[in-house]
């Protein structure tokens, strides 16, 4: 069984080193700042004590898990890993550099990834004398919990890096998707209409916040809200890895953040972690009851939705990913109740095409132009599945 280094041992960084540990390999977990790396093991080690009280594993098998993992700060102890994968942080000039390091102390067939959310996997390869070798493998936080891998290939990795990163990352009890290089890559794209078109419809005054998160939920069967996810990841996150997004598709409308969330970001209601975002999360807060009128929720719910379903299929048009790693991918990725494209077939192709005809031609907005892969499926008369 292969060594694996970790590079960065921060949230995923130390939540991935768990999942390769559990998965039975000798892990080695780096991080240039020791507190980080103390804070890591305590928290693993917190993590595995949990699991023994709830029963799941045995004494024996919390120290055969920590055992694995070796901590450093010396870059040098992946000397004999055959796959690394860096978690720091979110930085290109940053993440190049440490590559071109890295590569220095690998040997030649040592697969080199990282797990970056939005940077593009050709440039940071790019730093590098064996760029065939370098991958994008991106984990969902945590890390340890969520089921869903991308693995994403640049122009220049090779076939043999892809396989192989992807049959070890399976043997880790992990759903891998492959997704090209691209803003977002599969689910960072395709679940962009989620936060954007429920912020669109508030700020247009349709509903307030807890109306759109009662129809997505009660109505659509998504697990969160919107609000209630934005406020759950951070405004700061959420709506700077959707300004990336927008740049990254040279300012493409379907991908413009909105000013609500930024001025939520900026007033520092970001959300749980703050106790403030879109609801009050202090203890004495009243929490604001939803409008359940049905006909409105539906109307809301079907906005959202059809906004997703085109999402997916213009990134299927795209070539981004298959059917069936883009519907697999935001099912385990998100938890959306069902895939994208096969919910598209039940509500028909038919109507998704003219909901989003009806929305361009009430806005005239490019942000609401059909994907050219409905318009000809309809056509065809065809489906998805
Ligand atoms: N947090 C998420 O939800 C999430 C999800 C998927 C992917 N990612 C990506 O994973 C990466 C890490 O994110 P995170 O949330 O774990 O960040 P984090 O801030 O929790 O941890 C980053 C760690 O990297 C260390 N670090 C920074 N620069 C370093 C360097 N040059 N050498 C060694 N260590 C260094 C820091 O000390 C820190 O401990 C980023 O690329 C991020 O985009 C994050």
């Amino acid at each position: 069984m292969i060594k694996v280094g970790i590079l960065g041992a921060g949230a995923m960084g130390s939540g991935i080193a768990q999942v390769a540990s559990q998965a039975g390999h000798k892990v080695v977990l780096s991080d240039r700042d020791t507190d980080a790396l103390k804070l890591s093991e305590e928290k693993l080690s917190k993590v595995m004590s949990r699991l023994v009280e709830k029963g799941k594993i045995d004494e024996d098998r919390k120290k055969e898990i920590e055992g694995n993992i070796s901590y450093t700060e010396n870059l040098v102890d992946f000397s004999d890993c055959q796959l690394v994968i860096e978690a720091i942080v979110e930085k290109i000039e940053v993440k190049k550099t440490v590559f071109e390091k890295l590569e220095e102390i690998v040997d030649g067939e040592a697969i080199l990834a990282t797990n970056t959310s939005s940077l593009s996997i050709a440039s940071i390869a790019a730093a590098c004398k064996k760029p065939e070798r370098v991958i994008g493998i991106h984990f969902f936080n945590p890390a340890p919990l969520m089921p869903l891998v991308e693995i994403i290939p640049a122009v220049q990795t090779s076939d043999e890096t892809t396989k192989k990163s992807r049959v070890l990352i399976d043997t880790w009890k992990k759903k891998t998707v492959l997704a090209k290089d691209t803003p977002g890559f599969i689910v960072n794209r395709v679940a962009r209409p989620f936060y954007g078109e429920a912020l669109r419809i508030y700020d247009e005054g349709f509903a307030d916040f807890a109306t759109i998160d009662w129809a997505m939920k009660e109505i659509g069967g998504f697990r969160m809200g919107p609000f209630e996810l934005m406020d759950f990841i951070g405004n700061d996150v959420n709506y700077a890895v959707t300004e990336s997004v927008f740049q990254a598709f040279y300012n493409d409308p379907r991908y413009k953040p909105s000013f609500t969330q930024k001025r939520h970001s900026e007033a520092g209601w970001l959300g749980r972690k703050t106790n403030r975002g879109y609801y009050d999360y202090n203890t004495d807060a009243k929490k604001p009851e939803p409008n359940t009128d049905v006909k409105l929720g539906e109307n809301i719910l079907w906005r959202v939705l059809v906004m997703l379903i085109n999402e997916a299929a213009d990134a299927l048009y795209m070539n981004i990913a298959s059917r069936d790693d883009i519907d697999l991918a935001m099912t385990k990725g998100v938890n959306y109740p069902k895939g994208l494209l096969k919910w598209a077939d039940e509500k028909g192709i038919d109507h998704c095409v003219e909901t989003m005809d009806r929305l361009y031609d009430e806005y005239h907005e490019d942000r609401y132009r059909c994907s050219p892969l409905l318009r000809k499926m309809k056509k065809d008369g065809k489906t998805f599945y």
